[in-house]
């Protein structure tokens, strides 16, 4: 027997080789997804190596996380509550497709992951084997162990000696990748708990941020950045850009209480620099090539999308069919965009677009051709008709 477990190389993962193997009697093959988390992946195969594991596998994930998660994300104007970019809901639906190629490649009968029984992470590994390979069999040993806090781990990790991480854990938990970081968990429980400065590590605070305004110009090309001030980048170097200049200047960071899948509130706290650069800059370009009935109904698609990829259905059929109308709004989605960023903020200095819809000859109060002003007459007379057949029988009524 095999199974594929998500191996991150923290101590609960690390237990979790050991426990398998124990409960299960089986080999556990661990999977490295390296989503842009900016740890040393070698250090922590021969971890997985030295805790157990009969075969590592460091998957770099990082350009298909990009162009195969983000981007749609993005083009969907995808945003959980009216705060959240995502960046953990739509990260392990790739590690669930990884785990289950493995899977399928070393014959196992099984995948395995690190979540607890609380949260929306193990709904979203588990709907991605779902979808993709419903007949693997899926371990999640905090569902079932008797190790309840940190102490019993490192007491189980001990008795097996694996070695317990020396430096002190942090008060919450993490969750890095190429698009954010979040923090949640512990300290953070209590929501009026204000975090200190230095558990962010993609931003400044916009105090400390640079004290000059940056001008940031994006070109889009069918919703999809192609370059940044000018310069052509590839998936991964336009994210890591962005990342840094939304970091300089304070740009991203959100703390929310959301609504979790299992029907709990948890508070939450995101960093989202270059996302959060993304989808207002993309934004705005809407505001310029969408019709009035397409843009109105795409918010509601958004809000929708977002609850579906929040309870890790991404590879559901409504989720596929979304996906396929928000491509074709964003069929006339290029053009540039220029951001000014000061301080956490965010404006707009100029929006262009070939295919906008913007006229000034119509927006324009001088005189023109093309709309007649008396028209507005009979359309207002109609259009208010409703209004003034009950504005006569509230007055008869009095
Ligand atoms: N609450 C966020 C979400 O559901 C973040 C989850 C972070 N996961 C973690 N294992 N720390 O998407
Ligand atoms: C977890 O419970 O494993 C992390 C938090 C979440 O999944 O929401």
């Amino acid at each position: 027997n095999k199974v594929v477990l998500a191996y991150s190389g923290g101590l609960d993962t690390s237990v979790a080789i050991k426990w398998i193997q124990e409960n299960y009697d089986c080999e556990v093959i661990a999977m490295i997804g390296d989503v842009g988390q900016q740890e040393d992946v070698e250090a922590i195969k021969k971890k997985a190596y030295n805790t157990g594991a009969s075969k590592v596998y460091v998957e770099n994930l990082q350009e298909e996380f990009v162009t195969d998660y983000i981007y749609p994300a993005i083009k969907a104007n995808a945003m959980y509550e009216g705060k959240y970019l995502l960046g953990t809901a739509i990260c392990r639906p790739l590690l669930g497709k990884k785990m289950v190629e493995i899977a399928q490649k070393e014959g196992a009968d099984g995948i395995a992951h690190g979540c607890t029984g609380k949260g929306n992470d193990q709904v979203r590994f588990e709907m991605a084997v779902k979808a993709l390979a419903p007949e693997l069999k899926i371990i999640a040993p905090w569902r079932e162990w008797d190790i309840k806090s940190r102490e019993d781990a490192v007491e189980y990790a001990k008795y097996y000696n694996i070695s317990v991480p020396v430096t002190k854990e942090k008060p919450y938990s993490i969750d890095r990748n190429l698009f954010h970081s979040s923090y949640e968990g512990g300290i953070l429980e209590d929501p009026t708990y204000e975090p200190d400065e230095d558990m962010f590590i993609m931003t400044t605070s916009p105090e400390k941020a640079v004290d000059t305004p940056e001008y940031v110009e994006f070109e889009f090309e069918n919703g999809i950045p192609t370059k940044i001030n000018g310069e052509i980048l590839e998936p991964i170097e336009l994210m890591e850009k962005l990342n840094e200049i939304g970091g300089k200047h304070g740009v991203g960071r959100v703390d929310i209480v959301e609504n979790r899948l299992l029907g709990m509130k948890s508070r939450g706290v995101y960093e989202t620099p270059g996302g959060t650069l993304l989808y207002h800059a993309k934004k705005e370009l809407e505001y310029l090539t969408l019709d009035k009935d397409t843009m109105h109904f795409k918010e509601l698609v958004s809000s929708k999308y977002s609850e579906l990829v929040y309870n890790g259905l991404w590879f559901s059929s409504l989720k596929k069919a979304l996906d396929a109308f928000v491509d074709k709004t964003q069929q006339n989605l290029t053009g540039k965009v220029k951001l000014k960023l000061y301080k956490g903020n965010i404006e707009i200095s100029e929006r262009k677009a070939p295919y906008s819809l913007y006229r000034e000859d119509l927006a324009t109060f001088e005189e023109d051709e093309v709309y007649n002003q008396k028209d507005a007459e009979g359309f207002i007379n109609i259009f208010g008709l409703t209004l003034t057949t009950e504005g006569m029988i509230q007055r008869n009524q009095n």
